[in-house]
């Protein structure tokens, strides 16, 4: 039997932070020999927000870049840029006529984002899901492994999909309804200076967040400042003590321990023992990654290679699908 698919993708808005790593790139490496997997760059979602163009394409190498030095292996796995591939434009448009306006007006992602943006919301970013449907639908993919925050728009992602079948395919299955594939622990990484809050790129402290290419001496500065509470005795769970709960969920994850291993290490402790511990597990844990980050930047010609050669493998399989698509709509074939 083939392998089930899996795609997934992150925004070149910004670093890439620890929610990130933990609650996406992590999860694909470790599940990677099991699937066929696509990850890309979604670089056309970055201008849903106000970007800069003379860093744009420059984020989207860093973020490739990221991928395999956080352990993506080119045997399993395929990277790629996602506006190198014009079927994600294409069959975003396909789809945006099928999709009524409520289902996006809905969408939480959305409504947050587009308070921040006051007045100037641009139609790009009432849309994103649907591109975002559309990255996803392209490669039939069985699985897509995301944060809890991007559930909703793996549900809208099936609802335009079985509706598409629906309207257009005659019996058939143009569209295959992926699942997705979140873990409990770590989906949702909260904000150092606030732990009711995810941590986010568009936070505006950067104190509030921990980077994978942070230096040694700012991931030190941000735990040390990190918000915590005056409780002696640090606990899992406890709904009264967000930050807790957090900071102990990082280190469990970054240092590989149980839960229960950690529960037990850490209940007697007070932050001035816990915070330098933390402080020294994150650096190790980022350590490998950026030593592997700076040898890929170094040499940019493999790099480009990585991305050439995956547009190749992503685009004959989006292709196909675009084109399916559009014969299912009516379309004729060009001349
Ligand atoms: P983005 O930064 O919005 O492009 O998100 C890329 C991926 O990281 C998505 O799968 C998100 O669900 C995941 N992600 C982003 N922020 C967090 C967070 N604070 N905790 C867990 N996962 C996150
Ligand atoms: N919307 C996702 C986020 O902000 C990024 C994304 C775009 C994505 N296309 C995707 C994630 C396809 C998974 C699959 O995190």
């Amino acid at each position: 039997m083939s392998k089930q698919r899996i795609l997934s993708g992150v925004q070149p808005t910004g670093n890439l932070h620890l929610g990130n790593y933990i609650g996406a790139i992590r999860n694909w490496v470790e599940g990677q020999n099991q699937y066929e997997n696509y990850f890309c760059v979604v670089d056309l979602h970055a201008i849903t927000v106000p970007h800069n163009p003379a860093t744009l394409a420059a984020d989207s190498y860093t973020i490739a870049a990221l991928y395999l030095a956080c352990g993506i292996d080119l045997t399993y796995s395929t990277i790629f840029v996602q506006s190198h591939i014009s079927a994600h434009s294409e069959l975003a448009w396909l789809l945006n006529c099928i999709t009524p306006l409520n289902w996006l007006q809905d969408m939480i992602q959305f409504k947050e984002k587009a308070v921040k943006q006051g007045e100037n919301v641009g139609t790009g970013l009432l849309d994103y899901p649907v591109l975002m449907a559309a990255d996803i639908l392209l490669y039939q993919a069985d699985k897509v492994p995301v944060g809890e925050d991007q559930k909703q728009h793996l549900e809208l992602t099936r609802d335009i999909a079985v509706r598409l079948n629906h309207q257009f395919g005659n019996g058939q299955t143009i569209l295959k309804l992926p699942e997705p594939l979140i873990r409990k622990e770590g989906a949702r990484v909260m904000s150092l200076t606030d732990g009711t809050k995810k941590m986010s790129k568009s936070d505006p402290s950067e104190l509030s967040r921990i980077n994978l290419l942070d230096t040694k001496e700012a991931i030190a500065k941000k735990i040390k400042r990190c918000k915590t509470d005056p409780v002696r005795g640090l606990e899992f769970d406890n709904p009264e003590r967000p930050e807790c709960h957090n900071l102990l969920t990082l280190y469990m994850l970054l240092s590989g321990k149980s839960k229960s291993d950690v529960a037990a290490e850490c209940q007697d402790m007070g932050w001035g023992q816990f915070k330098p511990l933390l402080t020294e597990t994150v650096i190790q844990a980022l350590q490998p990654i950026q030593e592997k980050y700076d040898r890929i930047m170094a040499s940019k010609g493999y790099l480009e290679s990585v991305l050439r050669e995956g547009r190749q493998k992503a685009e004959a399989i989006a292709n196909q699908t675009l084109a399916e698509v559009k014969a299912a709509l009516g379309y004729s074939q060009p001349l």
